[in-house]
């Protein structure tokens, strides 16, 4: 087959002729990477079963994996789902158009080769001119995944379109780079509370902003990828990731550390073979090595060139690439998110801990629930998690309101009696995380401990002390309980557990 291409601009827009026949392709079931501001997509008619099949066997991905409908306007999403819940209108009046993909129950006329045979089906409505453009021309919503072989990064350029695709589909359009350069945050509204399946450009942040923080969105599980194989929605199930042909390995500290662990290892190999990936701002300070970059954090481009820069390293065979951190950004979690998945979950932490010890004063309220949410919340078993008291005189059962509203939320924990912190439960590879301020002072004081001590809340890069609920009625412990869970979630992230 030989593959079209055409252009699109901001200034020119289409040729006519041009945006006519993409249309056409379209509409008679061809296929036509387009851009948008996240990434390129694949597109084709969104109605058609035989269509989704083509999109499928030219990206070599499984067709149990769901496609996302591109519309261009509200009346066409009427037609492709059930029922639009009260958050999912708030999100589309403040998010759409945009990088945002939201998860409806779909209605009759998705044919389920487009969803992978789900009963839900995923949305979006692009902001870019020349995505909005061809759909209207076409007059069907187009269903596309992003244009990239699976198992290949996302593509942000028509270079890397036609790299992948070239011979395999009917047409490309030219849009030049993208904007974002990574893929929609995708929320699933079809749940009591929205959760959102892939993090994207819209934040936790700027998602609760919206529809109120105390809607409570369900953090981040991504289970949403190209070469997902099973039904999505499934937490902590193991797919392949999408990467390059060089082995990414993320290295995890605070900046000095990684930049000198950086240059460490980069001198093992030849120059011209081993990459570094850092941002545009700290590009200068490595001398060793492919020194490329994923954006620049002054303008809010941080990710930009993510993609492009993971496909760069393999055009210029490079064998092994090491990556910086990018934490302390509000794309973090989307970055780190795409980072981790071409790494392949490989890793070089400099902060390597074997175990976590929360203290409180009496180990009856504030330590175990935390001891207890962790558990909840980390996949990864070999980090040996407990809880501790300074002034345990004698052994006392877990506050059974604790207890209590931990069950509500389906955290399971066992009865277990308070216990004094001993020096037995600190070594060389345990962090310690008190509740207050007083508290840190005195393992510092009791145990000698310089290092590897922090409050909670110091951990996450805030001032104060967490608050005791004791004393206070279900409320206020249900209070301590959403405070705890977001405070450890960010804990989570910020360590890299998993
Ligand atoms: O920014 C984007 O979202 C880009 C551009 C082209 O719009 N598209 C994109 O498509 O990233 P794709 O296919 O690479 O990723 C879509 C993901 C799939 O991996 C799939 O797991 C998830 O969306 N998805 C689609 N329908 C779903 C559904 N009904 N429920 C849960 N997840 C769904
Ligand atoms: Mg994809």
């Amino acid at each position: 087959m030989r593959t079209k291409v055409i252009r699109w601009n901001s200034s020119d827009g289409y040729e006519i002729t041009d945006l006519r026949e993409a249309a056409g392709i379209i509409r008679f079931g061809g296929l036509v990477a387009f851009p948008t501001e996240t990434v390129y997509g694949l597109g084709c008619d969104g109605r058609s079963s035989e269509a989704a099949a083509k999109v499928y066997e030219a990206k070599g991905r499984p067709s149990d994996n769901p496609l996302i409908l591109h519309i261009a306007d509200r009346e066409m999403l009427d037609d492709l789902v059930g029922e639009i819940p009260e958050v999912a209108t708030k999100l589309i009046e403040n998010f759409w158009p945009g990088p945002m993909t939201l998860v409806f129950t779909k209605s009759d006329k998705v044919p389920k080769q487009v969803t992978g045979g789900l009963e839900t089906v995923a949305v979006r409505m692009p902001a870019h001119a020349g995505a909005a453009e061809l759909i209207r021309a076409a007059g069907v919503p187009i269903a596309a995944p992003s244009a990239n072989l699976s198992g290949k990064p996302s593509p942000t350029d028509a270079k890397a379109v036609i790299e992948d695709l070239d011979g395999r589909i009917d047409m490309i359009i030219d849009g030049g780079e993208v904007g974002i350069g990574y893929e929609s945050t995708i929320i699933d509204v079809t749940g009591l509370r929205p959760v959102i399946l892939r993090p994207g450009f819209i934040t936790k942040e700027m998602i609760e902003e919206v529809i109120g923080k105390d809607s409570d969105v369900e953090a981040v599980i991504d289970s949403s990828d190209d070469s997902v194989t099973q039904a999505p929605k499934a937490p902590g199930m193991k797919y392949k990731h999408y990467s390059p042909e060089a082995q990414v390995t993320v290295v995890r500290g605070d900046e000095a550390q990684v930049e000198e662990k950086i240059n460490e290892l980069v001198r093992q190999f030849p120059s011209d073979s081993v990459g570094i990936l850092t941002t545009e701002e700290r590009r200068n300070i490595y001398d060793y090595g492919v020194v490329l970059d994923i954006g620049s954090e002054k303008e809010h481009t941080l990710g930009q060139k993510l993609y492009a820069s993971l496909r760069d390293f393999d055009r210029f065979g490079v064998q092994r690439v090491y990556a910086e951190t990018f934490f302390g950004n509000d794309k973090e979690d989307a970055l780190m998110n795409r980072l981790m998945k071409a790494a392949g979950g490989e890793v070089i932490d400099l902060r390597n801990y074997k175990k976590v010890v929360f203290v409180c004063k009496e180990n009856l309220n504030l330590s175990p629930m935390c001891e207890w949410i962790l558990k909840s919340i980390l996949m990864d078993k070999s980090l040996e998690i407990c809880s501790r008291g300074l002034v345990v005189l004698f052994e006392e059962p877990v506050n059974a309101k604790i207890i209590s509203v931990l069950g509500k939320h389906c955290i399971p924990c066992r009865d277990q009696v308070s216990r004094q912190l001993k020096q037995s439960d600190i070594d060389d590879d345990t962090l310690v995380i008190t509740m207050s301020f007083t508290e840190k002072v005195k393992v510092v004081e009791d145990f000698g401990m310089t290092e590897h001590v922090y409050t909670l809340r110091e951990l996450v890069g805030l001032e104060d002390d967490v608050t005791d609920p004791y004393g206070g009625d279900e409320q206020a412990y249900e209070d301590t309980y959403k405070e705890l869970k977001d405070l450890l979630y960010e804990v989570k992230k910020r360590m890299g557990w998993v």
